[in-house]
């Protein structure tokens, strides 16, 4: 790691403090500009299957376009804190899970992300003792979307759900995550765990104001893939719209009305 560049305990540091922002990039350019603006934490998310290589959901994403992206992003050289996904089906067995940490950390990453709770708490404990920061993920689970019939729902609404994010948030942070993404998770829910877990940092994703940090997928937030925008976003501009009108009125110029 950059010796300029945010550290995890500087992130973990925030908590009770200041709210942070945290922002995907996929590439060399949106980390550059990210950079540029002060995001304090980037995260090449798998959420590229979608919003990058035009998959229907996270599941299709390998090892190798992680790889391939994360080394551009890293090429960025950013300040921020770069973290990576580990990709559907890439940590099945602690062993897996570490090799392809390793991997992404080779690339350029300073932390992993993977989702789940209690059930991959072998794959973190492994990837924690080689001492790879780790960021968990709760609630909405992406990679799992199929399982839940192709719906992405609220998380953590009945009482049994409630204790399940929280003993799963409790045992993440005792495992050693220094933040935790709670996605779709029920704003109080989100509040309660982001109290109850002292030594990590929650960032909510469409989880309510009471994280320590909020993360959006970029192009949701500049309008970049305008055929699908997550409720809970608000574009700040529509820099799709911006390219239909350029390159549109670029073709016009070719062939000017004589
Ligand atoms: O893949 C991703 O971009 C993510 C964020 C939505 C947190 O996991």
């Amino acid at each position: 790691m950059d010796s300029d560049r945010i550290a995890p305990a500087t992130v973990l540091g925030w908590k009770g403090s200041r709210r942070f922002g945290a922002l995907t990039a996929y590439d060399f350019p949106m980390a550059r500009l990210l950079d540029e603006a002060g995001v304090p934490v980037l995260l090449v998310g798998d959420s590229l299957g979608m919003v990058v290589l035009g998959h229907p959901d996270t599941t299709h994403v390998t090892m190798a376009d992680m790889l391939h992206h994360v080394r551009a992003v890293a090429r960025a050289r950013p300040k921020a804190l770069v973290g990576a996904d580990l990709p559907y089906r890439a940590y099945d067995t602690p062993e897996q899970a570490l090799a392809n940490a390793h991997a992404l950390v080779g690339a350029g990453a300073d932390f992993v992300k993977a989702e789940g709770g209690s059930e991959i708490l072998p794959q973190i404990r492994a990837i924690r003792a080689a001492g790879i920061p780790f960021c968990g993920h709760l609630g909405m689970l992406p990679q799992h979307v199929l399982e839940e019939g192709g719906k992405y729902r609220v998380k953590g609404r009945d009482e049994a759900g409630r204790q399940r994010i929280l003993a799963d948030a409790r045992a993440l942070e005792e495992a050693g995550a220094f933040a935790c993404v709670l996605e779709l998770v029920n704003p109080p829910v989100a509040a309660e765990v982001t109290r109850a877990c002292t030594r990590m940092a929650t960032i909510g994703i469409g989880s309510g104001p009471d994280c320590d940090g909020q993360i959006l997928v970029t192009p949701d937030l500049v309008g970049a893939f305008p055929w699908f925008t997550p409720r809970f976003v608000v574009p700040r501009v529509q820099t799709g719209q911006a390219i239909r009108e350029a390159a549109a009125g670029w073709l016009r110029e070719l062939n000017p009305p004589s």
